[in-house]
């Protein structure tokens, strides 16, 4: 890169002062006017807008430069764009609207304010022609949390996790009963190195014997979310069928037994009668002069 880009970077005599000059100027524009204020979520589109129009053949003739507090986002020099390493394909300037800049795919680190310079040739030096601020504040909500039952533990305890993901600041999460906090078991916090979201889970232990109402809070920044777990015995209602279960089991056993026998009896006289019609049909035919033998043959089968 033959190109050092500064602010006021043609004037050789005395650039630190120039760069004053601007710093200056974008500090006093941001206090007279108030910085506008885009809000976006992440993974979303921001447009910030420069709120500055040139025309095509002007765009040789400006230099235009978006830059995010301290480092560069994005220069147009000479009608070329150019796109610094944390922006690249994923960030555009629109010339023919305001000449804005779209980011898309948003991340957490993009929170900052941006601001547009253009600077126009006169005599061959390029001098300050236009400034603006863009505040973008991109923001990542944790959704309600989520609890589900993970097992027993041992016996009459019984397991809970609760567990939420893809907010933003670092989230701290606690579980509570009847407003003072109860022991959570190894309540993890992840952070996704590239979205850098997190997502934070915990687990609950509990005795199972008793009625329980469980509130899982989840705060980052200044916002909180949380949900309710709620373990109910039933009163009674257990026992009676528990009771009634063995007698249940003896008269469905026997029904079935009965019913077995049942089938055994009528499949026993199926295969009789089957036995039966065949003898009928074997013995009638070389019996057809002879009635007599027919009938002693089934009484033999019968027998
Ligand atoms: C460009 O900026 C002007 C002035 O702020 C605004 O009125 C206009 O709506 C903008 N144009 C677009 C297309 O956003
Ligand atoms: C720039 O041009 C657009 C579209 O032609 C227009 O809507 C907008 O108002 C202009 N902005 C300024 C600051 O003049
Ligand atoms: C941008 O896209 C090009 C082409 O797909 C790729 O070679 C380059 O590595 C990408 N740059 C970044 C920073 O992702
Ligand atoms: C929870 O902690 C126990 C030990 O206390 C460990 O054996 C287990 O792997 C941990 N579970 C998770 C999901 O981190
Ligand atoms: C669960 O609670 C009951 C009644 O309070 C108690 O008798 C029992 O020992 C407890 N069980 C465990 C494993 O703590
Ligand atoms: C547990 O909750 C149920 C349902 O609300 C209630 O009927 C029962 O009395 C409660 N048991 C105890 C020990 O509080």
């Amino acid at each position: 890169m033959g190109h050092t880009l500064k602010w006021g970077a043609p004037p050789p005599k005395r650039p630190y002062l120039r760069i004053l000059q601007l710093l200056l100027l974008a500090g006093l524009f941001c206090f007279s006017l108030g910085i506008i204020q885009v809000t976006k979520t992440v993974r979303e589109i921001a447009i910030l807008s420069c709120e500055y129009n040139i025309s095509t053949d002007e765009l040789t003739s400006v230099r235009i430069y978006w830059q995010k507090d301290r480092e560069m986002v994005l220069a147009v020099m000479s009608g070329k764009v150019q796109v610094w390493p944390k922006y690249e394909n994923r960030t555009f300037t629109d010339i023919t609207n305001n000449l804005s800049i779209v980011i898309l795919a948003l991340r957490l680190s993009d929170n900052g304010t941006y601001t547009c310079v253009i600077q126009k040739s006169e005599r061959g030096s390029f001098r300050l022609e236009h400034l603006t601020s863009v505040m973008l504040l991109v923001r990542a909500n944790f959704p309600v949390p989520t609890i589900a039952e993970v097992g027993n533990p041992s016996l009459n305890i019984k397991r809970i996790n609760c567990s939420t993901s893809g907010g933003f600041p670092e989230p701290h999460l606690s579980w509570l009963e009847n407003g003072t906090e109860v022991n959570a078991i190894n309540t993890t916090v992840f952070q996704d190195p590239e979205t850098e979201l997190y997502t934070i889970s915990s687990e609950l232990d509990f005795n199972m014997t008793n009625n329980h109402s469980f509130v899982c809070l989840v705060k980052y920044g200044d916002l909180t979310v949380s949900q309710t777990f709620k373990w109910q015995i039933q009163p009674k209602l257990d026992d009676s069928p528990t009771n009634q279960s063995p007698l249940l089991t003896i008269i469905i056993t026997v029904s079935l037994i009965g019913t077995f026998v049942i089938a055994a009896v009528i499949w026993q006289r199926l295969q009789a009668c089957s036995k039966y019609y065949r003898a009928i049909i074997t013995i009638s035919i070389p019996a057809s002069s002879n009635s007599i033998s027919l009938v002693q043959h089934l009484s033999e089968v019968l027998a």
